[in-house]
């Protein structure tokens, strides 16, 4: 039997050079959607997911990121004798969400070297990797990393999320290839980082989750430089394949990177049409727009 999957790594430590100036000394990771950073919309995810354990990595000026999920006793403190309940609930449930912890990655080497920092951390169980930059909405009621984790924990091995992307976008995404075993679920057989269009084993592109086995630090320890003189996690993952199954999911439902600014726009807009306090006047200034 697997073992179940109940820690989470979410890498956070890129520059985000998409998004400067911004994103100099404020992280792309805690940019706003209406009133969350993009990074807690990912931790509630995963909590959903049922992990019970974060490891973030992050980097110099990624400081903001670590005050937002530790405790503000004072902030606390304040609210209470204020009796502000509504805000002193919220920030007690970011505080009591999972048990977080950060790592640095002091050089950026690529994903499959910020995953590395983790290996003591996760030590010998499968665990979730959620891309810190990319809020990922499932069209059902099971969020996508859980979807993957249900993958793993019936078939062993690993699994990532898929989706369709077109034929002018494929050469920016790890692509998978392989044969569709159920609704939706691929078993690979060859899995790409960034291919030529005309090189790509398909169209589906890995979509900012993952769910690993433990044996692919073995593998991110041998595996050289890859696209960009970087480390690729999907070039360890293609050496991990010729020992474990690796499973794709294509998934229902939207993928937001909000390290790209007409994304970031769209998805304030996506998830300020959620919210019942806004949305009716966005809706009406929509329309003016228009
Ligand atoms: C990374 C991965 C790539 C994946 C993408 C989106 O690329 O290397 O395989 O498809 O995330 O999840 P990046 O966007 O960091 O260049």
């Amino acid at each position: 039997m697997p073992k179940p999957v109940r820690k989470a790594v979410i890498p956070a430590a890129g520059y985000g050079t998409r998004f400067l100036p911004i994103s100099k000394a404020v992280p792309k990771e805690m940019l706003p959607l209406v009133d969350k950073p993009v990074i807690q919309y990912v931790v509630e995810e995963a909590v959903a997911s049922g992990i019970t354990d974060i490891l973030m990595i992050i980097s110099r000026s990624k400081r903001a990121i670590e005050e937002h999920f530790h405790p503000a006793f004072d902030l606390e403190a304040e609210l209470a004798a204020k009796g502000r309940g509504e805000e002193l609930e919220a920030l007690r449930t970011l505080q009591s969400m999972a048990r977080i912890h950060f790592v640095w990655q002091p050089k950026m080497g690529g994903l499959g070297d910020a995953i590395l920092h983790a290996r003591d951390h996760v030590g010998d169980e499968p665990f979730a990797v959620l891309l810190g930059d990319t809020v990922v909405a499932s069209a059902t009621d099971k969020p996508v990393t859980r979807q993957l984790a249900d993958v793993v924990e019936q078939h062993g091995g690993s699994a990532v999320a898929l989706q369709q992307v077109p034929a002018e976008k494929v050469s920016r995404y790890g692509i998978l290839g392989g044969e569709e075993i159920g609704p939706g679920l691929i078993r690979a057989t060859t899995f790409v980082e960034k291919p030529k269009l005309e090189e790509a084993p398909s169209n589906l592109a890995v979509s900012a989750r993952y769910v690993l086995s433990p044996g692919i630090f073995a593998h991110l320890l041998k595996t050289p430089p890859g696209k960009g003189g970087e480390l690729q996690l999907t070039d360890a993952m293609a050496s991990l394949m010729a020992e474990e199954t690796l499973h794709g999911l294509r998934y229902d439902g939207a993928r937001h990177d909000i390290g790209n600014k007409l994304d970031f726009i769209k998805a304030n807009i996506h998830f300020g049409l959620q919210r019942e306090d806004i949305a009716p006047a966005l809706k009406e200034y929509l329309k003016t727009l228009a």
